[in-house]
């Protein structure tokens, strides 16, 4: 026997008249004689000819859609419309059986919603199979692109007692024996919750990135972050991947120019290398479009979406710049947002963003110089007193995908700022040191993993474009 190719690879042969090996689930078997098997490797199926004539009937009764199967046969340049090669069976072997009236994945179009009820099996479908293809190149694409420019892949702790954002959206951790719980005053002791101390999961790893960038002068993160915000939403989950680069001897300007290059980079990294995927995903969301009235159909499909992001500078403004625009309009002729825009500090809310991107400048912006009040003690203050060195990269269709700023590297500075917002000082000891001993200007920024994979498959969903979602009361598998 021949070892087993990939269908991937045996669709792309350029030999024919070869003995192959294929392994992989039936997505479909028609009229007793065409299997249509996929492995995962690729969109497309790999058409395999039984000759039902001579095939044990107790064998054909086994083909069912979503048995696993061997196939051993001759490749040949395929008579069929669809297909350029396919295998003519000599031997079928289950591998695993797959009873049809207990299967739920069927050869048809299911709903999102019903594949996520059967995650566990939605990695079967043409569709889930693109959305993670895709997202494994996205991240390999974002490794090669920090590797080819020196940064160090830095791994900060999940577990950690500091939360960066400062926003108290933490899971805490504990290990605490709940039939034996410590008590103070007859209140559960949370202070030691972590073998006699506090801690929780990291909401980002930037606190610590920046400790090693200050030695390592580029550095970047790249995992799991956790948020306990209460959220249903389609672009929040409770637990998202985070890419976090942090660069020494770096301001405002080289952040910007980093986060667009590494946007660039990684879709059209995922544009070439998942051609066939993202084409998939484009005819999806065309076929869904046609349900939709004319007018309310997108201008651009979405392959030309991604290529027009490549395409153009992204818009950069100041927040201030942002809201004198945001003041003047109104989102359609009759329609108000439904939070106004009053004045001056108040923060943006998603409707604002995507009208910013996706009617007024109808592309990425990236908005920097936000009130200090609505952004993070860490940000660098700017000489006007009121405003911050930060920086929002805002996406159609998504909003907020990058979050960053140049840091505070003055002791002083940060110390006061800390002190306002009643952020304890000797928790953050180890943060204070790096201005302490060789603080320098550095800068750093938050790209949401998911967000990304959302805006390069086109789906509308965050909670469909990670193979396990967090969200509230959902933590099955
Ligand atoms: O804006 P955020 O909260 O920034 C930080 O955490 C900084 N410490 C980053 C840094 O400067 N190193 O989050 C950064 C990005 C957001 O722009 C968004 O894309 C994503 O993380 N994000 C979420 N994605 C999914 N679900 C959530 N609940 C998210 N919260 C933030
Ligand atoms: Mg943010």
């Amino acid at each position: 026997m021949s070892t087993r190719i990939k269908i991937k690879a045996l669709l792309e042969s350029t030999q024919t008249d070869i003995d192959v090996t294929v392994k992989g689930w039936v997505r479909a078997f028609r009229q007793n004689r065409f299997i249509a098997l996929n492995d995962g490797s690729t969109n497309n199926n790999v058409q395999i000819v039984v000759d039902f004539e001579n095939t044990d009937p107790a064998l054909l009764k086994r083909i069912t859609v979503g048995a696993a199967i061997s196939v051993y046969g001759k490749l040949i340049a395929s008579q069929g419309k669809g297909q350029t090669v396919e295998v003519i069976a000599e031997t079928i072997e289950i591998l695993g059986d797959s009873d049809p009236e207990k299967y739920p994945i069927q050869p048809k179009k299911h709903s999102l919603e019903f594949l996520r009820e059967n995650a566990h099996l939605r990695f079967r479908t043409s569709t889930f199979g693109a959305i993670f293809r895709v997202r494994h190149s996205l991240a390999f694409a974002i490794h090669k692109f920090f590797e080819e420019r020196g940064f160090v892949y830095l791994h900060t702790p999940i577990i950690t007692a500091s939360d960066a954002e400062g926003a108290g959206e933490t899971f805490h951790v504990t290990n605490f024996d709940l039939n034996n719980v410590p008590k103070v005053d007859g209140e559960v002791d949370y202070k030691q919750d972590f073998f006699g101390r506090s801690a929780n999961l990291t909401v980002s790893g930037q606190l610590e990135g920046e400790l090693g960038a200050m030695a390592l002068s580029d550095i970047y993160t790249f995992g799991p972050t956790f948020r306990a915000e209460n959220s249903n939403t389609t672009r929040h989950l409770a637990e998202f991947w985070m890419i976090e680069p942090e660069m020494a001897f770096a301001d405002i300007i080289d952040n910007m120019d980093t986060a667009e290059a590494l946007l660039k980079y990684v879709i059209a990294y995922a544009l070439d290398k998942n051609k066939e995927d993202i084409e998939f995903l484009t005819q999806r969301l065309l076929d869904e479009e046609k349900q939709k009235p004319q007018n309310e159909r997108s201008e651009m499909n979405l392959i030309e979406k991604l290529q027009f992001c490549l395409a153009n500078n992204f818009e950069r403004l100041t927040y201030t710049e942002a809201i004198d625009i945001l003041k003047e309009s109104t989102p359609n002729k009759k329609k108000k947002f439904q939070y106004p825009v009053e004045g001056w500090g108040t923060d943006l809310q998603s409707e604002h963003e995507r009208y910013l991107v996706e009617k007024h400048f109808k592309k990425p912006v990236i908005l920097t110089d936000y009130p200090k009040d609505i952004k993070s003690f860490y940000m660098r203050q700017n000489d006007d007193g009121k405003t911050v060195a930060a920086m929002d990269i805002l996406f159609p269709g998504i909003g907020e995908i990058v979050g960053g700023s140049q840091r505070e590297e003055r002791l002083d500075k940060l110390e006061q700022r800390m002190d306002e917002l009643g952020i304890p000082k000797d928790e953050l000891w180890w943060y204070l040191d790096t201005r302490r001993f060789g603080s320098c200007p550095h800068a750093g920024f938050g790209l949401g993993f998911e967000r990304l994979v959302l805006f390069v498959t086109g789906m509308g969903n965050i909670r469909d474009v990670i193979p396990f979602p967090r969200f509230p009361k959902n933590a099955e598998f």
